[in-house]
């Protein structure tokens, strides 16, 4: 008569009496203690890049308006900047630059007394081999229409003679010193033509960072500012679009390593995940990505309000980021997140 009753329960409340519920994953959530000890290998400081800009002429940093905490820097906070980086253990710098003189071609990215070779010169006598140095190769801080390349008759960025000139700027940045050439204009074949160069100049151990899936996005709005330049019009031409396939993405890494490239990078990196992930499952070669201006500032913006709690917000941002495939970071925060990790949750 029991074992009748028992039988005739509804399902739910005969799991309640007995074991409910059979699996409890809460458990490996209990206290800080359990989730330290399952908790996915996090980013560590020789994983982040800071990305640095320097204004040539100037004599004191210069605040970047919509990027508060970011800084134009002169010749002397530059290099404390670069200093600071290697004391905290950061895995290297990324250099730009903003010249003073702008034209149709961006020539001042060429010249070996230019902007950003001096920025690189500076910064690698104050890090020594401690640190990674790199550059942006492209023309977009150098050109008065902020494109990343010189323009055809048409208007249109002209592929195959930007990429010339990007083979150029590579070869003055590692005659200044740099480890790492990072050429972001998403021109094809760019890759394998700065490596050609930087060989047959005789830097061979010049390493190539390719800007691989780079979106022409939105995000990129307050960089602007922080480099005084104007865009006029878009990149839709050249740069992703970013509603567009993940295979392009998966094309544009094969293509890359291909070519010899030592790294890829995904840029924006949050909005992106889901590219970051498929780049990171075909690609050979360290994936990094690049937590790019916008996404700098909609997070010191919201902060700011009162509207997030910034730490844990910045903290949250690049757990995702790595987990979903990126092996280093750019990242604006990097002083304060290498900071934040040798010292425990408050
Ligand atoms: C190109 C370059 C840009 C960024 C990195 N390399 C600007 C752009 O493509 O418009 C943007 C990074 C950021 O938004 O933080 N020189």
């Amino acid at each position: 008569m029991a074992a009748e009753s028992e039988a005739g329960r509804p399902a739910a409340l005969r799991a309640m009496t007995g074991r409910f519920p059979a699996v409890r994953p809460r458990r490996l959530r209990r206290n800080a203690a359990m989730r330290r000890f399952v908790r996915a290998p996090g980013l560590e400081p020789r994983q982040l890049v800071l990305p640095l800009f320097y204004k040539e002429g100037l004599t004191a940093p210069n605040p970047v308006a919509a990027m508060p905490g970011v800084y134009q820097h002169d010749l002397a906070s530059l290099r404390r900047q670069a200093a600071a980086a290697r004391a905290a253990g950061l895995g290297g710098v990324m250099l730009f630059a903003v010249p003073a003189h702008r034209d149709a071609t961006g020539s001042a990215a060429l010249d070996p007394a230019g902007a950003l070779t001096v920025a690189v010169r500076e910064v690698r006598a104050e890090v020594g081999d401690d640190l990674l140095v790199m550059a942006d190769v492209c023309l977009d801080e150098f050109t008065d229409h902020g494109h990343c390349g010189v323009l055809g008759d048409d208007g249109e960025v002209d592929n195959d003679t930007t990429v010339a000139l990007y083979a150029e700027m590579a070869v003055v940045l590692a005659d200044a010193g740099v480890d790492v050439a990072a050429p972001s204009g998403m021109m094809d074949g760019q890759v394998g033509v700065i490596r050609a160069a930087l060989d047959d100049a005789g830097h061979s151990t010049v390493a190539i960072l390719a800007y691989t899936a780079k979106y022409a996005s939105a995000f990129y709005g307050p960089f602007r500012d922080a480099v005084e330049s104007a865009l006029c019009g878009d990149r839709l031409s050249y740069q992703q679009d970013p509603g567009g396939a993940l295979r392009e993405a998966v094309r544009e890494t094969r293509l890359d390593v291909a070519e010899g490239a030592d790294f890829v990078m995904v840029k924006p990196a949050l909005p992106y995940l889901d590219v970051l992930q498929a780049v990171a499952e075909v690609s050979e070669v360290p994936v990094l990505a690049y937590q790019v201006s916008g996404e700098y500032a909609q997070v010191e913006a919201a902060a700011e309000r009162g509207w997030l709690d910034r730490r844990s917000t910045i903290l949250e941002t690049l757990a995702a980021i790595h987990r979903a495939g990126a092996d280093a970071v750019l990242t604006y925060w990097a002083l304060e997140v290498a900071d934040w990790l040798r010292t425990p949750e408050p």
